[in-house]
C-alpha cells in the first residue's frame, strides 16, 4: 500500500511543486490549504501534470485544531510536510501578532494531531533566514543561527525548536527541517509557478513581472555591498530541484533511514549568484532587455549567503541539477503563460 503524505499549504508555490514530485514518486497525497494566499490555479495545474483528477483537497485552516484532528481522523497520514504559513518579511514586521499566531499555532496543531494519531513523520519547511548574516561562507547545518531580524524569521527558528523538542518528548514522532535558500523558477510544463499577490517582495517574480510589463522598473536594492559587482549574493535553488529534496527527505523518514529523530538539511546549490548576475542571465536566456535601476539597500538584507549542501547530497542522496539558465527560462515561460491566460 502506498504511503500517504499530507501537504499543508499544498496549493501554494512550493507545496504544488512538492505535490507533483510526491505523486510522480508513487506517494498518495492529501492537499490541504486555507487558500489565504493562493487560488486554485496551481492545484489545477498539479492535476494536469500528474494526470490525477482524484487528488484529495481539503480547504481548511491549520489554526483550527478540531479541523486538523478531523483531517487526521479521516485519512491515515504517514508523513506531513508543513508549508501552511505566512511568508512576507515586511508584513511580519508590521503585523507580528498575525505572524506569530498563524505560523506557530498551525504548526503546533499539526504536531498535536500527529502525536495523538499514533505518531507521524513531520517535515518542516524552514529557511536559510535562520543563519542571519553568516560569519563564514558557505553555511553548513552546524553554522550558528543568529537572532532573527523579522518576526517571520523568528517563527522559522521557533518552529524548528518546537519540532526538535517534540521529537525528543514523544516517541514515534520524527522530524526533519529543510532550510531553503532562495527558491525560484517554475515547473517546466509552465502549468504551475509562483503567484504573488500584489507587488512581489521577492526578486524573480519582480523580474518576470517587469519583463511582461506589469511593473515599470526593477529596483536592485544596493550596489555598494562588499561583493564583486556590489550587489548581494544568494543561492538560488530551482523549485523543481527543491521539491525533489522533499521526496528524498520523506523517503528517508518513511524507510526508517534517519540517524537521529530530528535532522536538519540545507537545500541549496552551493553556488553564489549576485542580483546583477541573475538579472543579466535572465536577459540573456530570454533574449530581452529588462528595465532596471540601482536603488538604496533594502532594510534587513544580508550581504551574502549560500549553502554548503554536502549533508543533503550525502545523506539524502539529493543534488540540485538544473542550471540557473534553465530555471530563469522556466520562470519566464510561466509569466508568459499567466499573461496569455489573462487575455483568454
Ligand atoms: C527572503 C527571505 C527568506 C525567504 C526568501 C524566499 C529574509 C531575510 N529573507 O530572502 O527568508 O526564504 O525571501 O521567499 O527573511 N532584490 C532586489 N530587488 C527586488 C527584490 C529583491 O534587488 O525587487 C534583491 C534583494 O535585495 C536580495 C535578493 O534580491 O539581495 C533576493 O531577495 P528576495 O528574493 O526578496 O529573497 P531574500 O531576501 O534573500
Amino acid at each position: 500500500m502506498s504511503k500517504r503524505v499530507l501537504v499543508s499549504g499544498g496549493a501554494g508555490f512550493i507545496g504544488s511543486h512538492v505535490t507533483v514530485e510526491l505523486i510522480q514518486a508513487g506517494y498518495e497525497v492529501v492537499v490541504a490549504d486555507d487558500m489565504s494566499n493562493c487560488d486554485l490555479t496551481c492545484f489545477e495545474g498539479v492535476k494536469k501534470i500528474t494526470g490525477r483528477e482524484d487528488i484529495p483537497f481539503v480547504k481548511m485552516n491549520f489554526c483550527d485544531l478540531d479541523a486538523v484532528n478531523r483531517l487526521f481522523d479521516g485519512y491515515r497520514i504517514d508523513a506531513v510536510i508543513h508549508f501552511a504559513a505566512f511568508k512576507a518579511v515586511g508584513e511580519s514586521v508590521a503585523e507580528p501578532i498575525k505572524y506569530y499566531t498563524n505560523n506557530l499555532s498551525s504548526f503546533l496543531n499539526v504536531l498535536e494531531a500527529a502525536r495523538t494519531h499514533g505518531g507521524c513523520n513531520v517535515l518542516f519547511s524552514s529557511s536559510a533566514t535562520v543563519y542571519g548574516e553568516p560569519e563564514k561562507l558557505p553555511v553548513t547545518e552546524a553554522s550558528p543561527r543568529q537572532s532573527a531580524t523579522s518576526p517571520y524569521g523568528n517563527t522559522k527558528q521557533i518552529c524548528e525548536d518546537i519540532l526538535r523538542d517534540s521529537v525528543k518528548a514523544y516517541p514515534g514522532l520524527k522530524g526533519i527541517a529543510l532550510r531553503y535558500f532562495n527558491p525560484i523558477g517554475a515547473h517546466p510544463s509552465a502549468l504551475i509557478g509562483e503567484l504573488p499577490r500584489g507587488v512581489p517582495n521577492n526578486l524573480v517574480p519582480f523580474i518576470t513581472q517587469t519583463a511582461i510589463g506589469k511593473r515599470e522598473c526593477l529596483s536592485i536594492f544596493g550596489n555598494d555591498y562588499p561583493t564583486e559587482d556590489g550587489t548581494c549574493l544568494r543561492d538560488y535553488i530551482d523549485i523543481v530541484d527543491l521539491a525533489k529534496a522533499h521526496v528524498y527527505a520523506v523517503r528517508r523518514m518513511l524507510d526508517g533511514k534517519m540517524e537521529q529523530d530530528y535532522e536538519i538539511f540545507n537545500i541549496g546549490t552551493g553556488r553564489p549568484v549576485s542580483v546583477l548576475e541573475l538579472v543579466t542571465t535572465f536577459e540573456k536566456v530570454n533574449h530581452l532587455k529588462l528595465n532596471y535601476k540601482f536603488a538604496p539597500r533594502r532594510a534587513g538584507d544580508v550581504t551574502a549567503i549560500w549553502a554548503d549542501p554536502t549533508l543533503a547530497n550525502q545523506k539524502l542522496g539529493w543534488k540540485a541539477e538544473r542550471t540557473v539558465e534553465e530555471t530563469l527560462s522556466a520562470a519566464w515561460a510561466w509569466e508568459k503563460r499567466l499573461a496569455e491566460r489573462a487575455h483568454e
